[in-house]
């Protein structure tokens, strides 16, 4: 079957269970992701600070995840009040755009979906393509729709073309969570996992729990499961052995930003995991969309987050968070690292595998893109 035939049935016929992000007409509606797997609450959003909230405290997390989730924040932003005309509409959105992309630094979805959402407002508004602001916002609606549907569009493209690259039988090593509850569709890496089980390929998981938020023991595990997908969970030092041992064929991970020389930005743990699969030759893959891609940036000027020093004092249980340490111990929480291009074997998108020389191969695929 060719990929267009293949990328039609999945579309049609598969979807992982949970929902996580959800436009009901005037408002957002989000799967609290601080809650999971314990409980299954949803959170009703109404305002660009709800929003803004929801994605600072990752109530919603995952770089795609993030970006649609704003996008829908830049329409609520027309909806929360009557802005009056479409010259305050304007100012109304850059207000939003400012406020989201001071939430999360490092996903780059993020700063491309404000972008895209008040590039389109002030192309239309400049066009005199709307009438007046409520004309305005349902564009912007259908506008955040398009987004997450090309997100899903990408992820069954990666996915597919991920899926070659899983043997029957393979066990794939991840981190952090990249799965559907990080993008509203399939995930990323978990994208080839979920093609893989569709088609009936033999294939199983081991995540580990990705301290200090958790994100491998109480998402990926859960979401694996969920739909049925075998799943193993390990300590985050157990990656070492698990790799030396060859207990997985290959890593998978994703990304929350990539740099034009191929510098991948990511939750902590996967450089460590890039290095000792490198080391023990066990081959690294990145899954991410094009909307991942940062080509302006060079490594010295991404900010990497750090978070709160709680995240890494406590432990997250079902009865809440339990300090392990000393409540004021002096701590250093950085929540995501810097994979330099040499450890990485290939990046899955959804335009196909972007080998290595990385750097070279990014560079060519932009030039077609814009050619
Ligand atoms: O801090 P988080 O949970 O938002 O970090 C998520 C990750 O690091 C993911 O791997 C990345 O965003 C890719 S999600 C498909």
């Amino acid at each position: 079957m060719n990929v267009e035939d293949l990328v039609k049935e999945i579309k049609a016929n598969f979807r992982p269970k949970l929902k996580v992000i959800e436009w009901k007409g005037d408002r957002l509606v989000l799967l609290d992701q601080r809650l999971l797997p314990f409980e299954t609450r949803y959170l009703e959003l109404k305002t660009v600070d709800a929003v803004a909230d929801a994605i600072r405290n990752m109530a919603v997390r995952g770089a795609p995840a993030i970006g649609i989730t704003a996008a829908y924040g830049m329409a609520l932003a027309l909806f929360e009040r009557d802005v009056g005309d479409l010259n305050n509409a304007l100012k109304a959105l850059e207000l939003a755009r400012d406020k989201l992309s001071r939430t999360r630094p490092t996903a780059q979805n993020l700063f491309w979906a404000l972008n895209r959402m008040y590039g389109k407002a002030k192309a239309l508004v400049e066009a005199g393509s709307v009438k007046n602001t409520k004309e305005l916002r349902e564009e912007l609606v259908a506008e955040a729709n398009r987004i997450f549907d090309e997100e899903l569009d990408a992820e069954v493209r990666m996915g597919v073309y991920g899926v070659q690259l899983i043997q029957p039988g393979d066990w794939v090593l991840t981190q952090c969570n990249a799965g559907s509850l990080a993008t509203g569709a399939l995930g990323t890496a978990t994208a080839p996992i979920y093609v893989a089980k569709y088609l009936g390929i033999d294939v199983s998981v081991i995540a580990p729990e990705t301290r200090p938020w958790q994100q491998g023991a109480r998402l990926t595990a859960y979401e694996l499961r969920e739909n049925g997908v075998r799943v193993k969970l390990i300590a985050d030092t157990a990656v070492g052995l698990v790799l030396r041992r060859r207990l997985v064929n290959l890593a998978i991970v994703g990304a929350d930003r990539i740099l034009a020389d191929g510098t991948v930005y990511n939750k902590i743990g996967t450089l460590n995991e890039a290095v000792l699969a490198h080391e023990f030759g066990v081959p690294f893959y990145v899954a991410a969309p094009t909307s991942t891609f940062d080509l302006e940036h060079k490594p010295e000027e991404v900010r990497i987050e750090e978070r709160d020093p709680d995240e890494v004092r406590t432990v997250r249980t079902a009865h809440g968070n339990v300090y392990v340490t000393m409540t004021d111990i002096d701590v250093y929480n950085p929540v995501f690292d810097e994979t330099p291009p040499k450890y990485i074997t290939a990046i899955i998108t959804e335009v196909g595998l972007l080998t290595q020389p990385l750097d070279r191969n990014i560079k060519r695929f932009v030039a077609q893109r814009s050619s």
